[in-house]
């Protein structure tokens, strides 16, 4: 990271790197990754138990794919309850009358079928089920403090990571902003990842969920470099790490490589694969090292607008990029040649390129092209802005110290559109 490129780049004082020394990764038990890995959920299963909470979402109830699930279930004679009112974004009474459902049975373990809605919603209910405190308790990071039930989670979109993450995010009435419990005691034990079920996605949500999890990588590898007290509970975000990057690394080129080709044909096998190879990567790398800014935007953005979670931390990723320039170009230059190998040219120029693809890859698959475009009116930015910089855990993530200045001008270049 050189300082006096940061200097050219944009007259902004970089503060002394702490080198990318430590590494922090905390992950599933296990993690099966590949078509046809479906088969293995209900020998997963049996490892907890004989009694199975399933949360699926509704539009695979009926699935050949999920049948055959069940059926496997059966075979090995494990009894199991169903629940399959999955409502997007999660409201929090949704995670009551999911567990309601499963009382009586006093299940072993949940398995979680569908995408980050119903894998978020298991992660509570496995929190729910063994607790009566109310889940505002543990609203924020590190407050669950004790064993939940252990969960299987088989993603359905090539996006969330949250088969692979210690975060659920639930929509309570009594905040203006969705909010989060995160604590690594949410790690799902077992992580299914099988792109066959993504096969069905429309290429809305392959775009949304595809450009979030590239959104996760990007602003993980490009956080800020923390120093950790390892005598004490870790933080959930670490910060960019050396274990992380390479997990955000390997996620960006899998994404770069194949997120407009699944956009573009969603049957195209080979697409699918990197995109949920891709995702899953992704997960691990912010789950550990947390985002940063187009996560704090997207907050207030998403809740004005009422728009899917990718289509503003996607729009977003370009200018959280370009402002993260003069602190991040050696990391940026990284991000570049893993969307491109064969990219040459100096650090500078690979960041440059780097932004560019990004931005067109937004493009490509179809986001809006700026804040206005998406129905954000210029009166509405200040809000953003000032609403941004009150999600502490994810400003203070950012590669430098964020202030209004500096995400007042992502906001409103974004909200312009154009060359990032
Ligand atoms: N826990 C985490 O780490 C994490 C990270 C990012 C986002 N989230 C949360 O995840 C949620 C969004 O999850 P999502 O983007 O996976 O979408 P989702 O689970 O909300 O599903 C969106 C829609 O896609 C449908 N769908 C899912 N898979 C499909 C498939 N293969 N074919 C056809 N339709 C399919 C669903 O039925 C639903 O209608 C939000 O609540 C967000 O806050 C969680
Ligand atoms: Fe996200």
């Amino acid at each position: 990271m050189g300082a006096p490129a940061a200097r050219a780049l944009g007259g902004r004082v970089m503060p002394a790197p702490v080198s990318m020394g430590h590494g922090v990764l905390r992950a599933p038990d296990a993690l099966h990754f590949g078509e046809g890995a479906r088969v293995s959920i209900a020998p997963a299963v049996e490892k907890f138990g004989r009694r199975l909470g399933v949360i699926v979402d509704a539009f695979f109830l009926d699935s050949p794919e999920f049948l055959e699930v069940l059926k496997s279930l059966d075979d090995r004679g494990i009894e199991y309850r169903t629940f399959s009112d999955v409502v997007p974004e999660l409201p929090l009474d949704s995670v009551e009358i999911a567990a309601a459902r499963f009382s009586g049975l006093e299940p072993d373990a949940l398995l979680a079928y569908g995408g980050g809605s119903a894998i978020d919603l298991a992660k509570l209910v496995a929190l729910r089920l063994v607790t009566s405190e109310p889940l505002a308790e543990f609203y924020g990071e590190n407050r669950v403090g004790r064993t939940v039930l252990p969960l299987i989670a088989v993603p359905t979109t090539a996006g969330t990571g949250s088969e692979v993450t210690s975060v659920a995010v639930v929509s309570d009435p009594s905040h203006a902003l969705k909010v989060g419990i995160s604590d690594p005691v949410l790690i799902p034990r077992v992580a299914i990842v099988d792109p066959e079920l993504t096969l069905g996605a429309p290429p809305s949500i392959t775009a949304y969920s595809g450009i979030d999890a590239l959104a996760h990588a990007i602003e993980s590898h490009t956080a800020r470099d923390m120093r950790l007290d390892w005598s004490k509970t870790l933080p959930v975000a670490t910060g960019a790490n050396r274990l992380n990057s390479g997990f955000a690394l390997g996620a960006i080129g899998a994404l770069g490589a194949s997120l407009v080709d699944a956009y573009r044909d969603g049957g195209d096998r080979a697409a699918r694969r990197n995109n949920a190879y891709g995702a899953t990567l992704a997960g691990i790398a912010f789950s550990n090292a947390g985002v940063h800014l187009g996560h704090a935007v997207q907050y207030p953005l998403g809740a004005l607008t009422k728009t899917p979670h990718g289509m503003g931390t996607g729009l977003l990723l370009p200018y959280v990029m370009r402002a993260c320039m003069p602190w991040r170009v050696e990391r940026l230059a990284e991000v570049g040649t893993a969307l491109v190998p064969a990219m040459t040219g100096t650090a500078e120029e690979r960041a440059e390129a780097a932004i560019s693809r990004v931005a067109g890859i937004t493009r490509a698959i179809g986001l809006p092209r700026s804040l206005r475009e998406m129905g954000v009116a210029k009166s509405q930015l200040d809000e953003i802005v000032e609403k941004s910089l009150g999600i502490a855990r994810l400003i203070g993530n950012a590669p430098f110290e964020a202030n209004t200045e500096i995400v007042g001008e992502i906001v409103r270049n974004a909200y312009v559109g154009g060359a990032p």
